[in-house]
């Protein structure tokens, strides 16, 4: 088969959190099972575009509104990361460092959509199947069937996968006339609750619809951020497929981004070198457990309920574990764990701020990695954990409830509850302070289980594999 995937990021192209993991692994999945797997993704001022070398494929013209915009399509000569990867140029809107955070967001991502779909119309064959990913291409669905322009293309079946609904890209109506011509009468199809809104119009226009994980599925029902009954009635047509990790990536044996490779026979002392380095770098304390938290730093994540609950920890848990935060979002979240990171040296550091390597090396090192997530359609993180022998503390949520099960339970790996708050966090951290000194035997045996726990993507790249047959 040949997929197309149209996505905002790619890693590592450009990656903002898992949506660039995602379809920077699952594509060299489903090429690897004997596929044709393509990614287009905008032309962002990255690195990874100064770094590689390209070739021009295709120039066109379009227009937003009464904006004539020419673009460009670009693509990745050596096939690096395995799969055919295709940028788009528009000048003025795409070509910034950025991914997103511009005012003018809506109409990069139209103009970015608005090129995709002009392109695909110009080939001299048709692809299996177009794969969406979140709202940035929630449109194009839409826009294979409803602009007079591109609506030769209807009949190829398109995928869209919530990744998170909490980001819809709502415009106002006086923004429609950014669609290349369409069927107005169609405006029923782009709407919610009376705007254009991108992520309705994707899980209304494209032929399935996935999400990242079987639980998040069933809570999009009843917590979508106002789309709950559109995901209701839309059900027949949705499934849910658990995302996987790039094992080749994310490998403690061949990581070269960590102080100390190791596999499961020697995970003790590999971890302890990553984590001496990982406490030496920050100031803490190597006998200690060091709990950490990487990602967003936004009410999603629970990231708010952080330096509550790290200060109340130490008080209650007499200063018996320690943290280590990485993660950049709202600036509250962010001045108060610069703060706190001052009142309590040597119990706590923060990283504010993006890094890859940190990531990794605490991934590594740490003993514990807490998610306290309100909202959590899969999780990559907890992942990675497991396989670098990490112990999860999550809340049960979307696909943290899918991936985790609790040491309390029959062989259970991980430490769950139920939530988002501070004193659930604080109990949880005495549960991890409990394990790690106590009930040592348990502990060791957990981390070397989750290391023999498969989380690749084998099998969720051949059950997208199964939808996209079915839609032939
Ligand atoms: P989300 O996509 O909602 O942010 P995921 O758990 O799916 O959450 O994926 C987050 C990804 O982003 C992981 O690869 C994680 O390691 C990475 N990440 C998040 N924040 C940072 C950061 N500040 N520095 C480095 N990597 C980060
Ligand atoms: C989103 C979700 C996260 C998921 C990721 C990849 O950003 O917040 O839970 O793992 O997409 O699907």
């Amino acid at each position: 088969m040949e997929i197309i995937h149209v996505s905002a990021e790619c890693y590592p192209v450009a990656k903002a959190g898992g949506l660039g993991d995602v379809v920077g692994a699952l594509p060299k999945y489903q090429t690897k099972l004997g596929h044709i797997a393509k990614v287009i993704m905008p032309m962002y001022r990255t690195k990874f575009l100064y770094n590689n070398e390209w070739e021009l494929v295709h120039e066109g013209g379009q227009a937003l509104g009464s904006q004539h915009f020419h673009y460009s399509v670009i693509k990745e000569k050596s096939n690096k990361l395995g799969f055919d990867l295709y940028l788009v140029d528009i000048n003025g809107l795409l070509d910034r460092e950025k991914i997103y955070g511009y005012d003018d967001d809506t109409e990069r991502f139209m103009s970015f959509q608005i090129a995709v779909c002009d392109w695909l119309s110009k080939w001299s064959h048709r692809p299996d199947v177009i794969h969406c990913h979140d709202h940035h291409t929630g449109m194009i669905p839409f826009m294979l069937k409803y602009c007079y322009g591109f609506n030769h293309l209807a009949n190829i079946p398109t995928v869209f996968t919530v990744h998170n609904a909490q980001y819809q890209g709502w415009m106002g109506w006086d923004k429609s006339h950014y669609l290349p011509p369409w069927d107005t009468w169609k405006g029923g199809l782009i709407e919610w609750g009376s705007s254009i809104n991108p992520l309705a119009a994707a899980v209304k226009n494209s032929w399935k619809v996935t999400t990242v994980s079987n639980s998040y599925l069933d809570e999009l029902k009843y917590m979508s951020n106002g789309l709950e009954k559109l995901f209701e009635y839309e059900k027949g047509k949705s499934s849910g497929i658990l995302n996987g990790i790039d094992n080749e990536v994310w490998d403690p044996q061949n990581d070269n981004l960590i102080a100390k490779n190791y596999d499961i026979e020697e995970v003790g002392k590999g971890k302890r070198k990553n984590k001496k380095e990982l406490c030496g770098q920050f100031g803490l304390d190597i006998d200690k457990p060091l709990i950490v938290f990487i990602g967003r730093l936004v009410g999603e994540k629970a990231a708010d309920l952080l330096p509550e609950s790290i200060s109340s920890s130490i008080y209650q848990h007499h200063g018996n574990a320690n943290f280590l935060i990485l993660g950049s979002g709202e600036p509250e979240v962010e001045g108060s764990l610069e703060h706190l990171k001052d009142q309590f040296k040597g119990y706590m550091n923060t990283y504010i701020g993006y890094s890859e390597p940190l990531s990794h090396l605490m991934y590594a090192g740490a003993d514990f990695l807490l998610m306290p997530s309100r909202v959590e359609p899969c999780g990559l993180n907890q992942m990675y954990a497991l396989r670098y022998g990490t112990v999860p503390m999550v809340r049960s949520t979307g696909g943290l409830k899918d991936t985790v099960t609790d040491f309390g339970d029959y062989q259970g790996f991980g430490i769950r509850f139920n939530n988002a708050d501070v004193w659930d966090i604080t109990y949880s951290v005495g549960r991890a302070i409990d394990l790690y000194n106590n009930k040592k035997e348990l502990y060791g045996w957990m981390r070397n289980y989750m290391m023999t726990l498969d989380h690749s993507w084998d099998s969720s790249a051949n059950q997208y594999i199964s939808l996209y047959q079915s839609l032939k």
